[in-house]
């Protein structure tokens, strides 16, 4: 007879914290949100921390390297998203660890044969007045000019005028070399009064673009999260398919930590992964994921250095409707959590506890934290941001970003599914939407880290283990069906949009 739980399974917004002593001492910014990434033993320190509990989904409309430098510059960790050809996540993983602090991949890119009117949508898409003019309109292609809102009169230029005509051209333009350090790009800036200084290859193709404005911006990170050679923390998804010849090659590029990304980790590929992984690279690995003890208890003794948790409760996913498996994702976390503390009680290893999908307000992170969990992992709240690797659109007067699931036909993402040996997708597991635009990754994660910190000050912890030790959690109603389906996101299928 099958086994049947005897709880429901609950969602995050079926709870509630209720306030602790608040002691004088307890302010905001008194409180560490330092949290361990990796497992460790009693009294010893784990290897990696994050510096904030906040790591970004492996997906393609999420984690790509830019997003990885904005989260690792404000304390957290990307995980590159690893439905592309190992060579492609290699260099973005290389991208990461040789980043240079004020040098700028160009955002905005037009070729002279674009218009003034092309110009001005560019400007009102991305909010920048600067278009690099390349030969091929690629970020990387050979600089022929530059175009900032100097260089032509609305009232005057006609808008089918071509770049060609008013861009100012390369050989009127002051350039640095790749390889420049950016005190001598500052100099050029300030010697030549520029405000925006590109820097160029060799053959003349574009590498980077240095701004005046962001030379004090980039001491604007008290948080990041650094290697010991002060490089930028990055991490990867990999799959059990191609693993042999994916981690070597993400190994070599520098990677940090690897997670497996599955929508059920319960199985032998992974640990044949982890096992592979652990016998042949001193590098972190994460697994999952899993919802219950069994789950992580197996994926522990595959080596593991940290367990994933959730099943169906992504904003984009439909796993639970079309599979019918999953739990609630606060259940999920809470089983877990309690088989993690047992297993720490009886080995003196603890695992840190990744809560994965279903956070749609801020204290759902909070109340992840409290429940058990060491750190979360988000695809919706990044997607929103500047720093995604998605098109920013103008529906219907409101600007949206892209989000699609890795489990969706648009991710091609055969590797994360057990699809009976054939590289397609039988069936769908996510969906593709639109999240509304929220601005800038740092804007609102510091309002959100703002709102954690407050809490926890209610709670009266100053550390995510004093809180993890003093939370008291309410159940307030039983509402966790809504987590099952596509929810928070405007479905394309249901809309008419244009993308203009
Ligand atoms: P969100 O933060 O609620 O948007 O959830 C993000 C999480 O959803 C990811 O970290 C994955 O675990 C999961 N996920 C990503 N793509 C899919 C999909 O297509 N189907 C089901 N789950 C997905």
């Amino acid at each position: 007879m099958a086994y049947y739980y005897e709880e429901a399974s609950r969602t995050f917004s079926e709870y509630l914290l209720v306030p602790n002593l608040t002691t004088k001492q307890c302010t905001p910014a008194n409180v560490d949100l330092k949290t361990p990434i990796s497992k460790f033993k009693r009294d010893e320190q784990p290897e990696i921390e994050l510096n904030i509990p906040f790591t970004s989904a492996v997906m393609q409309a999420v984690s790509d390297d830019r997003m990885a430098v904005a989260l690792a510059q404000n304390g957290g960790l990307a995980f590159l998203f690893g439905s592309q050809s190992i060579e492609s996540q290699a260099e973005m993983v290389r991208k990461v660890k040789g980043y240079k602090a004020g040098f700028v991949v160009s955002r905005s890119n037009l070729t002279p044969d674009h218009t003034l009117q092309d110009v001005l949508d560019l400007k009102e898409l991305n909010g920048h007045s600067t278009v690099a003019v390349t030969e091929d309109g690629t970020p990387t292609g050979k600089l022929l000019g530059i175009v900032t809102s100097r260089d032509y009169r609305i009232s005057r230029d006609k808008l089918d005028k071509p770049v060609r005509e008013f861009m100012t051209p390369f050989s009127s333009l002051i350039y640095g070399k790749a390889g420049l350090s950016l005190k001598e790009a500052n100099d050029l800036i300030w010697e030549h009064k520029l405000n925006t200084l590109p820097v160029i290859d060799e053959n003349q193709r574009l590498t980077h673009l240095v701004f005046r404005k962001d030379y004090d911006r980039n001491k604007e990170y008290p948080n990041e999260l650094l290697d010991g050679n002060k490089r930028y923390r990055v991490g990867a998804g990999i799959n059990t398919k191609d693993y042999l010849n994916r981690v070597p090659a993400l190994v070599e590029a520098g990677v940090d930590v690897l997670v497996i990304d599955s929508s059920d980790g319960y199985s032998e590929w992974q640990a044949d992964t982890v096992k592979y992984v652990k016998e042949n690279f001193n590098v972190k690995i994460g697994a999952g994921n899993v919802v219950d003890r069994e789950g992580f208890l197996y994926l522990v003794q595959s080596g593991a250095d940290f367990i994933k948790v959730g099943i169906g409760g992504g904003s984009i996913c439909i796993t639970r409707e079309q599979k019918g498996i999953g739990r609630g994702q606060a259940s999920a976390v809470q089983e877990v959590v309690k088989a993690r503390d047992e297993y720490f009680e009886e080995t003196g290893v603890y695992i840190p506890i990744c809560s994965d999908g279903g956070i749609v307000h801020d204290y759902h992170v909070t109340l992840a934290l409290a429940m058990g969990a060491d750190f979360v992992m988000l695809g919706r709240y990044f997607a929103r941001f500047d720093e995604s690797p998605t098109k920013k659109l103008k529906v219907g007067g409101n600007f949206v970003k892209e989000y699609w699931g890795e489990g969706s036909n648009r991710a091609r993402n055969w590797e994360r599914y057990d699809t009976g040996g054939k590289q397609t997708l039988l069936f769908e597991e996510g969906v593709d939407s639109y999240v509304p635009y929220a601005g800038s990754l740092k804007e609102n994660l510091d309002k959100t880290l703002g709102k954690i910190k407050s809490t926890m000050c209610n709670c009266g912890s100053l550390s995510i283990a004093e809180l993890q030790r003093k939370a008291r959690i309410t159940l307030v109603s039983a509402t966790s069906l809504v987590e099952g389906g596509a929810h928070d996101v405007i479905l394309k299928e249901n809309t008419s949009f244009s993308a203009d």
